[in-house]
C-alpha cells in the first residue's frame, strides 16, 4: 500500500430489521426542529413515512415537510430546500429515501448558513468549495440500496440549464450523516429497474477505485470480496427481490463501496461516473444506467493501459482460469463476463435507450470531466468514441 491517505467516517449506522427502532433515540441527541426530507410519495405506499413520524413524535420533534425531491435533485429544488430551512430554523434534516434524498440533504445543510448572496450551486458544484459556514447536521432512513450516500460526504446535484450534473465529495466530516438507518427489508418495494441501477451503480464504484494504481493494496483485496459478494447476491435478488439474505448483502455492499474505505491508498478513476453524468445532464436517466450504458466502452477502451490489473479481475472476481491465456486474452475474458452480468441483471447497455442520440455527441462531451487518476487519460475523441460505441 503505497499511497498515503486519512481515514474518519463518523457516520453511525444501525442495520437490519429492527434498525428503526432506533430511530427515536438518535433524534433526540439533537434540536427540536426536524426538516424531513422524502421524495415522490413511495415512502408513503409502503408505510417508512408512518413509522419516521411515529419515531419523531416520540422524541418529541416539530416537524417541517419537505417533500418532492425528484431522482437526481436539481438546482431549483435546492434552493427551495434551503429556503424551507431558513424560514422554519431548522436544527436537523432527516433525509428518508435513496441517494437522492440525502443528497439533497447534505446540499440542504451546507447551505442554509450561507450569507443570502453566495450561490451555493457556484460555491459547491462549480468552485468546489468547503462550506465556510455551519452545516446542520443531516441523518438518513435509506430505502434504495446503491450510492453510499448514507455514510459517504457526496452530494450530487443536476442543473438542466448548463446541462451539468457535478458531485461534490465534501472534505469537511460534518458532512457525513450523523446517523444511518439501514433495513433492508425496506428496499423491497423498489421496482425492479431502480434495484437493477442500484446493484450496477455499486458495481461501478468498486471499479472506479480498483482500476487504478499498480501496487499490492489491501483496499482491492476488499473490493474484490465485495465486487464477488454483489455478483453472488445480484442473482438471486433478480429472481427472488424479497429474499432478505440477498438484499440485506446488497445494501451492506453498497455502503462499503463507497464510504471511503476501499479508497484508501488509491489514485481512484471515477471516468465511468463523468461520462455517466454527462448523460444523466442531457436525460435526466436513471444513474445506475448511465454508468451501465458506457461502463463496457470505456474498460474496453483503457483496458491495454492497466491489463494486469484487468487480468487479475477477471480471475479474481470473475473466477477465470488464467491457463493458456494471456494476460490480454484473460483481462478480455473479465469484461465479457462483466458485460454477460450486466445484461443478465437487466441493465441498459445503450445511451440510445436513455434518450440519447448521435446529435448530442458533441455537447456530451463538452459535459464530461476528464478525470486523471485512472490507467489512462481519455482525450475528447476518445470520450466521443465511447459514447457513439454505445448508441
Ligand atoms: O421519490 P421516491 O418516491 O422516493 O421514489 C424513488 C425514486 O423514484 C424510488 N424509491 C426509492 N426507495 C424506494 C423507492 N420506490 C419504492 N420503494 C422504495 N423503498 O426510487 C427512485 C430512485 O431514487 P433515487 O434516490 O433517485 O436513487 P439513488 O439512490 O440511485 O440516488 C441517485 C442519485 O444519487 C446520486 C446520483 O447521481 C443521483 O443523483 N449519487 C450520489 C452519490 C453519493 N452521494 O456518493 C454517488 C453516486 O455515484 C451517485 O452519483
Ligand atoms: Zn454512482
Amino acid at each position: 500500500m503505497i499511497g498515503d491517505f486519512t481515514f474518519h467516517n463518523p457516520t453511525k449506522l444501525i442495520f437490519g430489521k429492527n434498525a428503526m427502532q432506533a430511530l427515536a433515540d438518535e433524534l433526540t441527541g439533537y434540536g427540536q426542529t426536524v426538516q424531513v426530507v422524502y421524495g415522490g410519495g413511495s415512502i408513503k405506499k409502503n408505510g417508512i413515512y408512518d413509522q419516521v413520524v411515529a419515531a419523531l413524535e416520540a422524541a418529541g420533534k416539530t416537524v417541517v415537510e419537505d417533500a418532492g425531491v425528484m431522482p437526481n435533485p436539481t438546482v431549483e429544488k435546492l434552493n427551495e430546500g434551503i429556503k424551507i430551512a431558513r424560514d422554519n430554523h431548522v436544527d436537523f434534516i432527516l433525509a428518508v429515501g435513496g441517494g437522492s434524498c440525502i443528497d439533497y440533504a447534505k446540499g440542504v445543510a451546507v447551505s442554509v448558513n450561507l450569507p443570502q448572496d453566495i450561490d451555493p450551486w457556484q460555491k459547491y458544484w462549480v468552485d468546489f468549495d468547503e462550506p465556510t459556514c455551519e452545516v446542520v447536521p443531516v441523518g438518513a432512513v435509506l430505502t434504495m440500496a446503491g450510492t453510499g450516500s448514507e455514510m459517504n460526504c457526496g452530494s450530487v446535484i443536476t442543473n438542466h440549464e448548463t446541462k451539468m450534473k457535478i458531485g461534490h465529495v465534501f472534505s469537511n466530516p460534518d458532512v457525513f450523516p450523523k446517523f444511518a438507518v439501514l433495513n433492508p427489508e425496506f428496499t423491497f418495494t423498489l421496482p425492479k429497474h431502480q434495484m437493477v441501477a442500484g446493484i450496477f451503480d455499486i458495481m461501478n464504484h468498486i471499479t472506479e477505485q480498483y482500476f487504478s494504481g499498480e501496487d499490492d493494496n489491501t483496499s482491492d483485496y476488499l473490493s474484490e470480496g465485495l465486487m464477488r459478494s454483489l455478483v453472488h447476491a445480484s442473482r438471486i435478488a433478480v429472481k427472488n427481490p424479497e429474499d432478505y439474505e440477498a438484499r440485506s448483502n446488497i445494501m451492506w455492499c453498497a455502503t462499503w463501496a463507497l464510504n471511503t474505505l476501499v479508497a484508501c491508498g488509491k489514485s481512484t478513476d471515477w471516468e465511468v461516473h463523468m461520462l455517466g453524468q454527462a448523460v444523466g445532464a442531457h436525460t435526466d436517466a436513471t444513474h445506475g444506467m448511465t454508468l451501465a450504458a458506457v461502463a463496457l466502452p470505456y474498460y474496453r477502451l483503457i483496458m491495454p493501459y492497466g491489463v494486469e490489473k484487468f487480468a487479475r479481475f477477471a480471475t479474481n472476481v470473475w473466477g477465470i482460469a488464467p491457463e493458456g491465456r494471456s494476460a490480454e486474452e484473460l483481462a478480455a475474458a473479465g469484461l465479457d463476463a462483466m458485460e454477460a452480468w450486466t445484461r443478465e441483471i437487466g441493465c441498459v447497455m445503450s445511451i440510445s435507450e436513455l434518450g440519447a442520440d448521435e446529435s448530442m455527441l458533441e455537447s456530451l462531451a463538452d459535459s464530461t470531466l476528464i478525470m486523471q487518476g485512472g490507467y489512462h487519460v481519455l482525450t475528447r475523441d476518445e470520450v466521443i468514441q465511447i459514447f457513439r460505441a454505445s448508441l
